[in-house]
């Protein structure tokens, strides 16, 4: 979703830092772009519909002389109008001397918008964005923080905004709340950016800006103050990834090498976190609230879209291993029901970026409620980690592809691992833990043995490449993965797809099947076995083509995808998830589309 790139540093550096820094956001979803930069005395603007390069051509076309030392630019995600040319961002005052970029959503932007129209203040494009760009041009007398300082007095909702002035050249002011913004810390250059993909090729030096404040640049100097105008004490931190994390290292896509990394990233999510010989789990995000967790009396699980089925996963994982009542709850769902939440209530929220409105937004409104509050999120420093109470970090690297994959894995296996934690201090026998936790190691190793089989799941792939619809079914731990498979089908391959239990099948969805309709049969040797075995018989007497995923070919299916074992009931679904992924990307790569990127969808859902 919307990302901005603000520079401030050598002029020769202007343009391509903030191309390559929008190029670096480019996953977060997008469908315009723009940038503008201080060129002489003016500030110059070039906008396009479509991708970067679009932007790359437009500029091309009429180059602009960067001459300053600052700039701004941005990729938006049409929210607010459609995505042409005159809604990209930036965004000028009247007198086209301010230009912002901004992130987030202005709720009162019409109010504010009558009220400047009734002023005599020609509007040009649909966006919330241009209302604070106008507004303050109303305010401006020569000196744009003061001018940023009380127009976001007017501005309800969440805004990370980049600000320049061509009457004061050199100076750029950031300002966020409710929407994320990092700051790059240079040598003699400094860039604010969405999030530090955009930076890390610059420097490693970060500050993450809190809530409620601004961050003025001049050159290399800044100060950072409070929206009251007081300074803000901030420390410099050190970004733990490097580049290489961030590029495709010759895969064809984010995607594929996300998938093909889970090995590492799945050992990296467990590292130092198993003792075996006590049977336990060693959170050390956790350690400050040990002592709540002692009297909780109730657990719930918070997550959208891959987030959310981990947390249906999880659900399971904590009945099985604890007495405390568990329930997982769609984030965007929560704050319009009646939870039943307390200050015993441990809410545990997932999320791979950490910046998901709907996430956050159901997070403030549990803690109004005094429960513990923890997360399981990947990236460092996210809006999530920072109001979590406390929490668990993936530690999985930058998740690019739209599409969330690696961070399924790695999220439904610390759930368990959290499972095993609380089960431990309520009656979870030794024994079962331990064993457990041998085969939580086992993992890495199963997932790679599924990754070796790439080939062979594409060729079943390619046969079902041309289906417009399928269903996922699976029972019990499997269920989620149903969800969760038939999520990354519709989401990479724009191929209609539905998770159910294998036992909602016969409640509506047989109406469906005919030899035009494949089912993908999560069929691993469980405790269930038996009744998965009646549903793909099911299907099948209704002439439904069946793959199964299955620990050995199974001959009543039209196609096997063959999964190794690792013995149990609770992980074996994250290893068939595994097989899932690659169907899924298969089918997207056979039909040619934009894997990383699809149609319509944002890594990193910022707005309600
Ligand atoms: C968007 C992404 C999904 C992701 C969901 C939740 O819809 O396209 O891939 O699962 O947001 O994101 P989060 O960062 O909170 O896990």
């Amino acid at each position: 979703m919307c990302g901005i790139v603000a520079y401030s540093g050598s002029s020769d550096e202007v343009l391509p830092t903030l191309i390559s820094g929008l190029k670096r956001l480019e996953y977060r979803g997008y469908d315009s772009a723009g940038v503008a930069i201080q060129s002489g005395k003016k500030i110059e603007v070039r906008k396009a519909v479509g991708k970067i390069v679009e932007l790359e051509q437009a500029i091309a076309t009429k180059p602009i002389h960067s001459s300053g030392s600052v700039g701004i630019a941005h990729i938006r995600w049409a929210t607010h109008g459609l995505a042409t040319v005159h809604n990209a961002h930036p965004h000028s005052s009247a007198d086209r001397r301010i230009w912002l970029v901004h992130n987030g959503i202005i709720e009162n932007y019409q109010e504010i918008r009558s009220q400047l129209e009734k002023q005599g203040i020609k509007f040009e494009s649909e966006t919330d964005t241009e209302v604070v760009a106008k507004l303050i041009g109303t305010l401006y007398s020569g000196d744009i923080r003061a001018a940023v300082l009380q127009a976001i007095k007017q501005l309800k909702g969440a805004y990370a905004l980049a600000v320049v002035s061509q009457d004061e050249p050199g100076r750029l002011i950031g300002v966020k709340l409710a929407s994320p913004m990092v700051v790059g810390v240079g040598h003699d250059e400094m860039i604010i950016a969405s999030d530090v993909s955009a930076i890390i090729d610059r420097t490693k030096k970060v500050i993450y800006l809190e809530d409620g404040e601004l961050i003025d640049v001049r050159g290399s100097d800044y100060e950072i103050v409070g929206f009251d105008e007081q300074p803000a004490e901030h420390k410099v931190e050190q970004i733990d990834w490097d580049l290489e994390a961030a590029t495709k290292q010759g895969f064809d896509s984010f995607l594929l090498k996300e998938i093909m990394e889970q090995p590492r990233a799945i050992e990296d999510s467990i590292r130092g976190r198993i003792v075996l010989d006590d049977a336990m789990v060693k959170f050390g995000g956790l350690i400050d609230v040990r002592d709540r967790l002692k009297d909780i009396d109730q657990v719930v699980l918070l997550g959208i879209g891959t987030s959310y089925y981990s947390a249906k996963l999880g659900e399971l994982y904590f009945n099985a291993l604890t007495d405390i009542p568990t329930v997982a709850v769609m984030a965007p769902e929560f704050r319009y029901n009646k939870n039943n939440i307390g200050k015993n209530t441990w809410l545990i929220a997932l999320s791979q970026s950490g910046e998901t409105a709907d996430t956050i937004a159901a997070i403030e409104e549990a803690k109004r409620h005094g429960v513990l509050a923890t997360g399981i999120v990947n990236v460092v420093g996210s809006t999530i980690a920072r109001i979590t109470d406390a929490g668990v970090y993936n530690h999985i690297g930058p998740e690019i592809s739209v599409a969330s994959t690696k961070a399924f894995t790695s999220q439904s296996l610390i759930l368990l691992m959290h499972a095993i934690l609380l089960g431990r201090s309520d009656g979870l026998d030794f024994g079962q833990a331990k064993s457990l936790l041998q085969k939580i190691s086992q993992l890495p190793g199963t997932i790679a043995k599924v990754l070796e089989q790439c080939d062979e799941i594409g060729a079943i792939a390619h046969k079902y490449e041309k289906a417009h619809n399928l269903l996922y079914i699976g029972r019990q731990y499997n269920y989620p993965v149903a969800l969760e498979g038939a999520l990354k089908i519709k989401e990479i391959s724009y191929t209609h797809a539905e998770g159910l239990s294998a036992g909602e099948l016969k409640h509506g969805f047989i109406a469906l099947v005919d030899e035009h309709l494949p089912t993908i049969a999560l069929a691993t040797a469980d405790a269930l076995s038996d009744k998965m075995m009646a549903n793909i018989e099911e299907v099948k007497a209704r002439k439904g083509p069946v793959v199964a995923v299955a620990n050995e070919k199974l001959s009543i299916a039209d196609d096997t995808i063959v999964v190794p074992s690792i013995g149990n009931d609770l992980l074996q679904p994250i290893v068939n998830n595994i097989a899932l992924q690659i169907f899924a990307y298969s089918v997207a790569r056979a039909r040619g589309l934009n894997i990383d990127q699809p149609r319509n969808l944002a890594k990193s859902v910022t707005v309600e």
